[in-house]
């Protein structure tokens, strides 16, 4: 494992392996045994959107592990006036020892790879969110105690987190159906390459979807750069929504899960989000531990 840029470069066995260091971390984190294995190591970190969770994990995850985290937006960059990402590669790549970015373009966290000769790990792009999902499947794991037989039923938009959750849940053998309208399918790629694996099924019936899962999981319905398009996507979503009526055709001891931030009222209710409160909240924190293992596996060399 050189980066982390998208979930669909790392094998199954990557996948647990990071998952199982992850795990280890978290417990020595709550034990109180010391893991600081990126002593003197220091991480960028790029954001060209806004961020509570990632931002707060990275840079608390780093000091956790010894090291340090510097928070760069990218509006005080001079990428923000137009400084290339093959020079900016370069150039952070002679200070850090690993830089994470949260932007729009995969292209452009593609790009910080090429140029640059550190480990780059993807915060998120329009593309996907890769440490989400390996948090996600942290806490189906430590919920349901392995992967074997479930199934995870996505519902709304086939955005970032629909496309990272189709490549997470295929590669460790999981059941996916993503109910979604037509036009916000997750990326065709994906679709096809799922779809032959014979464990992901794309759907607008969100009854269908939902049927014998054993784990829910939806987001907002207008991502981060898509605010002008909240009136279309309103109306287009309004059937896309995570409520008690949802969760009577899913398995009774189905965990809710949601990448935050939650828009309660609209993809999912104030009475399934609280319910399900411990699972999210866990899932939440869980970014934290993944995180702390996707930077031990790259920057621990
Ligand atoms: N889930 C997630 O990535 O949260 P932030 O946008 O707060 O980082
Ligand atoms: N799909 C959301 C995820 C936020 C973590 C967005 O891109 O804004």
């Amino acid at each position: 494992m050189k980066h982390l840029l998208k979930l669909g470069d790392l094998t199954d066995k990557e996948i647990l392996s990071v998952l199982n260091l992850a795990d280890q971390l978290k417990y020595e984190q709550k034990h109180g045994i010391p893991h600081k294995r990126l002593e003197g190591k220091t991480l960028g970190m790029i954001f060209s959107k806004a961020s509570t969770r990632t931002r707060v994990s990275f840079e608390v995850g780093m000091y956790q592990l010894g090291g340090q985290a510097l928070f760069l937006s990218s509006n005080d960059l001079q990428i923000g006036r137009g400084e290339p990402i093959q020079d900016t590669a370069r150039v952070l790549s002679r200070f850090l020892d690993g830089i994470m970015i949260r932007t729009f373009a995969q292209s452009d966290v593609e790009d910080l790879a090429k140029y640059g000769s550190v480990p780059v790990i993807n915060g998120l792009t329009d593309y996907c969110h890769p440490c989400q999902v390996l948090a996600d499947l942290m806490t189906i794991r430590e919920y349901k105690g392995s992967f074997k037989g479930l199934k995870l039923c996505f519902v709304g938009d086939g955005n970032n987190m629909a496309n990272s959750l189709i490549v997470g849940c295929v590669k460790l053998g999981m059941k996916i159906s993503v109910a979604c309208p037509d036009d916000f399918r997750p990326d065709a790629k994906l679709i096809e390459w799922g779809t032959k694996s014979g464990l992901l099924e794309v759907t607008n019936d969100i009854y269908k979807a939902a049927a014998d899962a054993d784990v829910i999981y939806t987001d907002v319905w207008a991502s981060m750069g898509q605010e002008g398009e909240k009136a279309v996507r309103e109306k287009a979503f309004a059937s896309y929504k995570v409520d008690d009526k949802l969760l009577s055709y899913a398995k009774k001891d189905c965990m809710v899960l949601h990448c935050l931030p939650a828009h309660r009222g609209e993809e999912i209710t104030e009475e399934v989000l609280e319910k399900h409160a411990d699972e999210i909240f866990e899932e939440a924190e869980n970014r934290l531990h993944a995180q702390k293992a996707v930077m031990v596996k790259l920057m621990d060399k």
